[in-house]
């Protein structure tokens, strides 16, 4: 395996990316990281009262460790602090570094095959329809006990795809060289097949 090949994965909210690139890196072996996390982690501080420049500028690796990153309220404020250009700048060396550590690195996010990483080896951009993204968010979240409604979690990762996409930092889109996958359709098992034939063609 060569030092550093990085896969990079994409997608909008609820796509199944994270389930996807943890078990590409598993497979390969590959170091992982998930850079919505950060985003959470600011979101989670700005609603604690910082301000998100500050908030992000001073991101430690322990604030990703913070116990509630996972909420729709933090997702909603990653979303809002993710518009910032000066956010998204104090965030950037973190991602690059970890994407050139040497046997390779899987990064997921939103800007990752565009901004991030233009040259990683892999790129992948993971979609599937918005009801069938809230439906998985929806189950995610009762499984772990919180109650919102199903119209109230297909508006929210309505709202956040919009305002990922619409942004002028850093939108979401597939990067030209990106291979899509659309994940509506598939099982887990069957959406992970693919990922790794499309890693594995390029090794
Ligand atoms: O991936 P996740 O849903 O945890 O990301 C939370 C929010 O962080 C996204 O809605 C998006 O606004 C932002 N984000 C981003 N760029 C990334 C990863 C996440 O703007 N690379």
């Amino acid at each position: 395996m060569s030092a550093g090949f990085t896969v990079a994965i994409d997608g909008p909210a609820a796509a199944g990316k994270g389930t996807l690139s943890k078990a590409v890196a598993a497979h390969f072996g590959f170091a992982h990281l998930d850079t919505g996390l950060l985003y959470r982690a600011v979101g989670a501080k700005v609603l604690a009262g910082e301000s998100p420049i500050k908030a992000a500028r001073g991101l430690d690796a322990r604030d990703l460790e913070a116990a509630d990153l996972r909420t729709p309220a933090v997702a909603q404020s990653a979303s809002k602090v993710a518009v910032i250009a000066e956010v998204r700048a104090a965030l950037l060396d973190f991602q690059r570094s970890f994407a050139a550590r040497s046997g390779g690195a899987v990064l997921d996010g939103r800007d990752i095959g565009t901004v991030i990483c233009p040259d990683a080896h892999v790129k992948l951009f993971i979609t599937a329809s918005a009801q069938v993204r809230a439906k998985r968010r929806f189950a995610e979240l009762s499984a772990r006990g919180i109650e919102d409604s199903f119209d109230q979690v297909l508006a929210d990762v309505q709202a956040r795809d919009a305002r990922d996409r619409e942004r002028v930092e850093a939108p979401l889109k597939p990067a030209k060289d990106a291979v899509l996958i659309d994940t509506s359709d598939l099982s887990i098992e069957q959406a992970v097949a693919q990922a790794i034939a499309v890693v594995d063609a390029q090794r």
